[in-house]
């Protein structure tokens, strides 16, 4: 495409070496949708005659139908999917030669990659949307199941498992607007920008911007070409989703261990060991743990790659594309995995009960709620605090647990109780009685889970506003 300036043919292994079609060969699509809108623009404003515009129309869709169909092999040596394209075009329609009109690769590929970006996540948006509901469905069949809370990974205080879940719908739903702040920072139109400096010609940026269901045009055509901060916004949703995810997958492949117990994964996704008969391991639970170091690690090579480049492009942010793609195929492939799963988790209350009870010298995950039944009764919480902890020792020196003791024997080591104080000595009383606002009470959960339901509901209907707002409108 240069030849003119050159004495020489480039060498083949700078050919390879330079070559950037293994990356963005899959945005072929895209390519050819910001190309037939740049050519209506050219129709539209006169830089071209309408009617040859509409036969490079014609001749880029039958590029497509051609890569659609596999008929299309693109070639290292033209580089990269635009030049790929562009020249089977000319091949097609000779006039494909004034297509390239007012535009530059450097506009182009930023086109491309924003087009093929958004599909990408308006697609992960509709999948963690599936994420929140299947997380709120395995709430509601969990409102009533008291398992153990934890702080440092020791027992802590009974807690509903509803309200272990809704904690990620939580975090998920913020996930979903960090998502949806990608979405928007990319939503934006560089064609136009050229080079680096816009064009002489008389272009029209609002109508391509427009018919590529992008808000507006970009506004400054050195910023178009130079950054890439959106593709930052998106590394940033995919790294805390995939810490987020991963930090799921660490409760519950602690909490089906036979040490733990009372988190039961489905045998369909879990897999065997090929020698050890008993076993059933959680690798998909691995897997998504294990996947999350190399989303962190692409967020960090792009901002590396970008801290140091002048202004504007450089051929350095041809890279930009491996770990965003990267990045993308495994959020994809974490959410996808996670939604099944979480709708089959179980619990196994006996065992989660009996955690919290007793058992192996454990049971105190009372010990906050006899302190607090002494603070209503006017003991200074420091006091209460003291009297408790000191007959949790007295218990763990005599092996006994909280429910084996006597009125007589918890009247010798607190300073105020009465009868009324051993209708609390239970998890579920404990649970229950817990009713401040965001806390694990029965009441709180059942009322939490009524918001969760319908801010899911909004945002499904957001989305699809969302999804009209970017719709491509060729
Ligand atoms: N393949 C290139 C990229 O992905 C396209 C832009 C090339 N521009 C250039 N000035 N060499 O960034």
């Amino acid at each position: 495409m240069w030849k003119g300036r050159f004495k020489e043919d480039t060498a083949r292994v700078v050919q390879e070496f330079t070559q950037s079609l293994d990356l963005d060969w899959r945005m072929a699509r895209h390519d050819i949708y910001g190309s037939i809108a740049h050519v209506r623009m050219l129709g539209e404003t006169g830089i071209l005659d309408k009617r040859e515009c509409e036969k490079i129309e014609d001749g880029l869709l039958k590029v497509l139908s051609e890569i659609q169909s596999g008929k299309f092999k693109p070639e290292i040596e033209l580089e990269d999917v635009h030049m790929n394209i562009e020249n089977r075009l000319t091949q097609l329609e000779p006039l494909g030669a004034k297509l390239h009109t007012a535009r530059s690769r450097n506009d182009q590929t930023a086109v491309t990659v924003r087009l093929y970006l958004r599909d990408r996540l308006l697609n992960l948006a509709e999948s963690l949307i599936n994420l929140l509901k299947a997380v709120l469905a395995l709430a509601e069949k969990n409102k009533l199941v008291i398992v153990s809370g934890y702080t440092h990974l020791q027992q802590a205080q009974p807690i509903s498992f509803a309200h272990y879940l809704l904690a990620w719908f939580e975090a998920f739903s913020r996930d979903y607007e960090r998502l949806k702040f990608a979405l928007n920072a990319l939503n934006e139109c560089p064609l136009g920008a050229g080079a680096l400096a816009g064009s002489t010609l008389n272009i029209d940026r609002e109508f391509t911007a427009k018919l590529l269901g992008f808000d507006k045009a970009t506004c400054n055509s050195l910023d178009t070409v130079a950054q890439r901060d959106y593709m930052a916004d998106f590394h940033y949703f995919a790294s805390v989703f995939a810490v987020h995810a991963s930090r799921l997958s660490e409760d519950f492949i602690i909490w089906s261990t036979q040490e733990f117990g009372w988190l039961k994964l489905p045998d369909a996704f879990c897999t065997g060991s090929s020698m050890m008969p008993q076993k059933k391991n959680p690798d998909v639970l691995e897997l998504v743990r294990g996947k999350t170091g190399q989303v962190l690690g692409h967020m960090i090579d792009l901002l590396v790659s970008l801290k140091g480049l002048p202004m504007t492009y450089d051929r350095d942010l041809q890279e930009d594309k491996r770990g965003l793609f990267a990045s993308l195929d495994v959020i994809d492939s974490v959410i996808n995995i996670l939604t099944p799963l979480i709708l089959k988790v179980e619990v196994n209350e006996d065992i989660a009960l009996e955690s919290i009870n007793g058992g192996k010298g454990r049971g105190f995950a009372l010990a906050t709620d006899i302190a607090e039944y002494l603070v209503e009764r006017g003991v200074p919480f420091r006091d209460a605090h003291y009297q408790v902890g000191k007959l949790v020792a007295f218990c763990i020196e005599n092996n006994l647990k909280f429910k084996d003791l006597s009125l007589e024997q918890w009247q010798a080591h607190l300073s105020s109780c009465d009868e009324d104080l051993l209708n609390l000595i239970s998890p579920e009383a404990s649970v229950a009685n817990r009713n401040s606002y965001g806390g694990t009470g029965f009441k709180q959960v059942e009322l939490q889970l009524g918001n969760a339901k319908e801010r899911a509901a909004a945002l499904e209907s957001e989305f699809k506003e969302l999804q009209e707002r970017m719709r491509i409108k060729i």
